[in-house]
């Protein structure tokens, strides 16, 4: 057995969020497996694959993009949902075990819009703008070719969606059991689509400049916070780079950055969890600030979760002294789902390579010891 780190590493200091304590500063980023039910319900192998984390280390995991409406949101087949009572109570078994194993454990909720690539209760997508999302659907998520044209997303559906997201939450929180809420507003998913100037040509109240065309996300929040009450965590997820899109920016820069912090700041959030390629390299061409730390900058009362290529503990050491109080990994805990343990142990870290993911991005039986 190695000895512990020494002098021991920030990453393996405390921290709280709300009434939640943590033992580390290290989660788990959430991460799309498609290994549900064809009606969308987490069974065992998703009881186990969550556990592990939660026995490897992770103080927090935060789930999948779980879909939330029976309506458009469901973005792959066999991804998991939280839209009714069966759904709902499936999820209990995840987080027991999870809570058994001494972690935490998060929703995220998402909504796919015009990425909607698999989703069996409507044969058509919707978006901001009837605009063909760039790139093409992902094989390794059962996709093939360009995605579908959008329909233009009516006001009626745009209070539907942001019902879905309420009703999902209060399911999670009521009936799975989950510690707090996510909302994804990342990676090119529909609040993304509207935050994002390429996909959202909007004129009414949805569309604009940079905090207007947030609106959807800000709006979003407000209806979970309701939904859940003042004291459960709640945070979104925010990204330049996009599924479809990795190399994306925000035109508006360092400027709209900060008001984008701002506006995050004076919400009912609790929590902002930004992901870039690399966390720590700047955010925009020729700057020389992250988006961590623009985050926080302006929104310093918030907590902040970092993710991106951190699964090298001094970059991870790099962003927490950068502001952040909480780490994600992707990659690096699909590999090392103990990497907290190993880590305060010195062990040695298994590298990710992409055909660990092959040919389908599913659960594998190898991930479980099967
Ligand atoms: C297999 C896989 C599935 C993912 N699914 C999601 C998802 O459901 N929601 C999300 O916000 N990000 C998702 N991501 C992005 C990760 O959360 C994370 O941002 C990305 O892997 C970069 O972090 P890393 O460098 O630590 O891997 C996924 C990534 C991977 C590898």
């Amino acid at each position: 057995m190695n000895a512990p780190l020494f002098p021991p590493s920030p990453v393996f200091a405390g921290t709280r969020l709300k009434q939640l304590d943590f033992a580390n500063r290290l989660s788990v980023a959430p991460m799309t497996r498609i290994s549900a039910s064809a009606t969308g319900v987490p069974g065992d192998r998703m009881r186990r694959y969550y556990e592990r984390y939660a026995r490897g280390g992770f103080s927090l995991i935060t789930t999948e993009g779980i879909y939330t409406d029976k309506a458009y949101s469901q973005t792959y087949r066999n991804q998991p949902g939280l839209t009714d009572a069966e759904q709902a109570a499936a999820w209990r078994r995840v987080t027991d075990a999870v809570h058994a194993a001494g972690g935490r454990i998060f929703a995220q909720l998402m909504h796919g819009g015009a990425l909607a690539q698999g989703n069996p209760y409507r044969p058509d997508t919707i978006g901001p703008s009837a605009i063909r999302p760039k790139g093409s659907q992902m094989t390794g998520y059962h996709g093939d070719g360009p995605y579908a044209l959008p329909r233009e997303i009516s006001e009626t559906e745009i209070a539907e969606a942001i019902e879905g997201f309420a009703n999902a939450a209060r399911l999670a929180m009521e009936v799975s059991g989950f510690d707090g809420i996510e909302v994804h507003g990342a990676n090119g998913y529909l609040l993304d689509q509207f935050f994002t100037d390429f996909s959202n040509r909007r004129t009414d109240r949805w569309g604009g400049d940079i905090v207007d065309r947030l609106g959807l996300s800000l709006d979003v929040s407000k209806s979970v916070r309701e939904a859940i009450g003042p004291g459960v965590p709640l945070g979104l997820r925010l990204s330049q780079g996009k599924v479809n899109d990795f190399r994306h920016k925000w035109a508006e820069r360092e400027r709209g950055a900060a008001r984008v912090f701002e506006a995050l700041a004076e919400s009912s959030l609790d929590f902002v969890h930004v992901t870039e390629f690399e966390a720590w390299q700047p955010a925009f061409e020729g700057g020389d600030t992250s988006l961590v730390t623009l985050a926080r900058r302006h929104a310093p009362k918030l907590f902040l979760i970092a993710n991106g290529s951190l699964h090298d503990v001094a970059r991870a050491e790099q962003v927490i002294a950068d502001g952040a109080d909480m780490i994600a990994l992707g990659r690096g805990a699909l590999v090392n789902p103990d990497w907290p343990h190993r880590m305060s142990g010195r062990g040695e870290l298994r590298p990710f390579e992409l055909p660990f993911l092959a040919p389908i991005s599913d659960i594998k039986d190898s991930e479980l010891g099967l």
